[in-house]
């Protein structure tokens, strides 16, 4: 087990490098089984989420090859065997291992994927949409067989914009046979990164990006090479600490349009930002006005920067209100942020923040990722020492974080106990 310990209160000024998605390499790494050959991905994070994969990458007996953020996936003597609990349940992504296994091999065993404590997180538009190519799905416990003769192209249409069942039903029909439509298909800029990826090694995809997207089976795909784009989630949690504590903090290697609608945000509490072409510069300023916001799917604001701007809240002069409409269980942050002399009454989905408030340093627990991440953000603000456990979640999806902190003038280790 690890804890984080910070010391708050320091102004933080210098350069955060951003590092590949996270949300995107978990698919591009499955994404490799789909090529009977060798896939090199660029610009991976170095993160937890990613070490579970290769591990899995490792039980279906491909060759894998990392150096330093440059990942080769050789799939030639690729081995279909069950993807064991032990394995799946260690990150949500797994599950990415159904589309691509089904697609190469019309058959896959594996558990259920694992993940953040944030709602229920079924996977019925996932299954429903492979079941619609064509497949059986059988489930035994928590084991999922899912099999098939042939994969024949179809529409399909999501039920809400799951960002996962996109991805997956992507994964599963650039092999099949004939014309895929995904209707209602989620419009992240990750989904973008993966349907590259797929074209690179020959598939025929068009509209990723857009609600529809429109898949023509190719009979193989083969070596290819992509690169992971910045991690929007990453660059937002940082914006937002140049906000709580910066004297004019750069976060570099940014795609500024996708994350507009934070950016837009923070020019309406009356931040000092000034945004250029792939780097922004924010500094801290008093008397930032109250604002409201709601987490919607891409290009609304995103449910994963929810909780980290949550914090940002309780600095605001007046009453805001932060509505969450992805996830169930987005407030899990909350009672620790209280603890830390926050003012934040939670009603289901939806919070009210009364600031500004002054946030001292305590123990506190991380119950998720980017709650975690909030607490980070919240102890840097914080005067004194906060202490933070189970940041296992943290370290699942921010790269070298306390390098790139210390980097920037903040107090900050990681401390095994
Ligand atoms: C992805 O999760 C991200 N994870 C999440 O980031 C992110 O919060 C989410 O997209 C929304 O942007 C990864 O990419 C690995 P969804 P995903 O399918 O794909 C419901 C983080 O912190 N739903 O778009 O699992 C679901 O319950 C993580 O980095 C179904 O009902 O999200 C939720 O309410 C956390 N049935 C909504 O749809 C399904 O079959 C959105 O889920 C699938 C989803």
């Amino acid at each position: 087990m690890k804890q984080m310990i910070i010391e708050g209160n320091n102004k933080l000024s210098g350069i955060i490098e951003i590092g590949g998605a996270k949300n995107s390499a978990v698919a591009l790494i499955p994404a490799a089984i789909l090529a009977s050959g060798k896939t090199t991905i660029n610009n991976v994070p170095n993160i937890s989420d990613r070490d579970a994969l290769i591990d899995i990458l490792n039980v279906l007996n491909c060759n894998v090859n990392l150096q330093d953020d440059k990942l080769t996936i050789d799939t030639t003597n690729l081995k279909n065997t069950l993807i064991e609990e032990s394995y799946s349940s260690r990150l949500r992504a797994s599950y990415y291992f159904m589309g691509a296994l089904l697609g190469r091999e019309k058959y896959v065993e594996i558990y259920i994927p694992g993940g953040c404590n944030i709602g229920s997180r079924p996977i019925d538009i996932h299954i429903d949409g492979f079941k619609a190519l064509g497949a059986e799905v059988i489930t035994e416990g928590n084991k999922y067989i899912l099999k098939a003769d042939r994969l024949i192209g179809t529409d399909i249409y999501l039920r809400f914009q799951s960002v996962g069942a996109t991805i997956n039903l992507m994964l599963a029909s650039v092999l099949a046979e004939g014309k895929t439509v995904i209707h209602n298909a989620a419009k992240e800029t990750e989904i973008i990164n993966i349907a590259d990826l797929l074209i690179n090694m020959g598939a025929n995809i068009s509209g990723a990006g857009t609600d529809e997207i429109t898949i023509i089976g190719v009979e193989e795909l083969h070596d290819a090479t992509i690169s992971v784009i910045p991690d929007r989630i990453e660059a937002g949690t940082y914006i937002i600490l140049g906000a709580l504590c910066g004297e004019k903090l750069t976060i570099k290697n940014v795609i500024p349009e996708h994350i507009e609608s934070l950016t837009d945000k923070l020019k309406e509490m009356g931040s000092h930002i000034t945004i250029n072409t792939d780097s922004i510069e924010i500094s801290k300023v008093d008397n930032l006005k109250p604002i409201n916001i709601k987490t919607l799917v891409y290009p609304g604001f995103p449910t994963d920067i929810g909780q980290p701007m949550s914090v940002l809240l309780t600095q605001c002069n007046g009453i805001s209100l932060f509505e969450e409409t992805i996830w169930e269980n987005r407030m899990g942050h909350v009672p620790s942020l209280n603890k830390m002399g926050a003012n934040i009454k939670v009603n289901g989905m939806n919070a009210i923040i009364n600031g500004p408030t002054k946030l001292k340093g305590e123990e506190v627990i991380a119950t998720d990722l980017r709650g975690g991440a909030a607490l980070v953000l919240a102890g840097l603000t914080a005067e004194g020492t906060t202490i933070i456990t189970d940041v296992e979640h943290i370290l699942r999806g921010y790269e070298n974080i306390i390098y790139k902190l210390t980097n920037v003038g903040a107090k900050i280790e990681l401390k095994e106990i």
